[in-house]
């Protein structure tokens, strides 16, 4: 099956902003929070691609800079009003971008956080190496999402819901294995973890090392 198309997603989440906090906040919060304290750790300036609404805002403090980028500008703007209670002075700037060509010059952050976005992007791949071009030497790209299950009866839902998923702007059929290969064949980055998030393993956390130096191929 094909990548989503953006102007699918477009819709989709133009439709979801008003109710997002409500409907999916709490379905989500496990997994925000663990990608939220890795990138925590790793401090320092960190760009959230598919920011959303800005929920994720409350799993930071003063010690990181956060800039939120997102292509949805409905969602956007309901990140904007959560800026504007003034709780959270450590946001820097929100901004409407696809996450497929990042505005921004190469390693200007520390950490690139994506909850919930890289299954639903047209070329996840040309978004992870977006990231890796804007990440520091070192810094690191942490992603949560749900994966495809590869195998099992739960494999086999997800095929069945995926084509309806698609379009109200959700995506159950992704495998780990896309990321990997991402990593292997891109040579400035490297696969550092694949956990499951607890309590449920629902969620799996994947973090990147952005290599020191490019690997050049054999
Ligand atoms: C499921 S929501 C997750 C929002 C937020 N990260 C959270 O966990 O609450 C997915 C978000 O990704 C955004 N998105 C989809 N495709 C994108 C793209 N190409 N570039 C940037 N954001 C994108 C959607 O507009 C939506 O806000």
């Amino acid at each position: 099956m094909r990548d989503p198309a953006k102007e699918v997603m477009e819709k989709a989440y133009a439709k979801w902003a008003p109710v997002y906090d409500v409907l999916c906040g709490p379905v989500f919060l496990n997994g925000r929070r663990a990608a939220a304290k890795a990138a925590h750790e790793v401090g320092g300036r960190i760009l959230e691609i598919g920011v959303g609404t800005g929920l994720s805002f409350d799993d930071y403090d003063h010690t990181t800079q956060i800039t939120g980028i997102d292509i949805s500008e409905p969602m956007i703007a309901r990140a904007r009003e959560r800026l504007a209670s003034g709780r959270y002075p450590f946001v820097k700037e929100l901004r409407v971008m696809d996450a497929s060509a990042l505005d921004y010059p190469d390693a200007s952050f520390d950490c690139v956080v994506g909850q919930f976005v890289i299954t639903l992007v047209d070329n996840p791949e040309q978004v992870l190496s977006e990231c890796a071009r804007v990440l520091r030497p070192g810094g690191q790209i942490i992603l949560v999402n749900h994966l495809y299950s590869e195998k099992g009866i739960a494999a086999a839902v997800e095929r069945l819901l995926a084509q309806k998923a698609r379009k109200v702007g959700l995506r159950p059929e992704f495998p780990f294995q896309r990321l990997a290969d991402w990593a292997r064949s891109h040579g400035g980055a490297e696969l550092i973890e694949r956990r499951k998030v607890k309590p449920f393993g629902v969620y799996t956390l994947v973090r990147f090392r952005r290599a020191e130096r490019e690997r050049v191929a054999a």
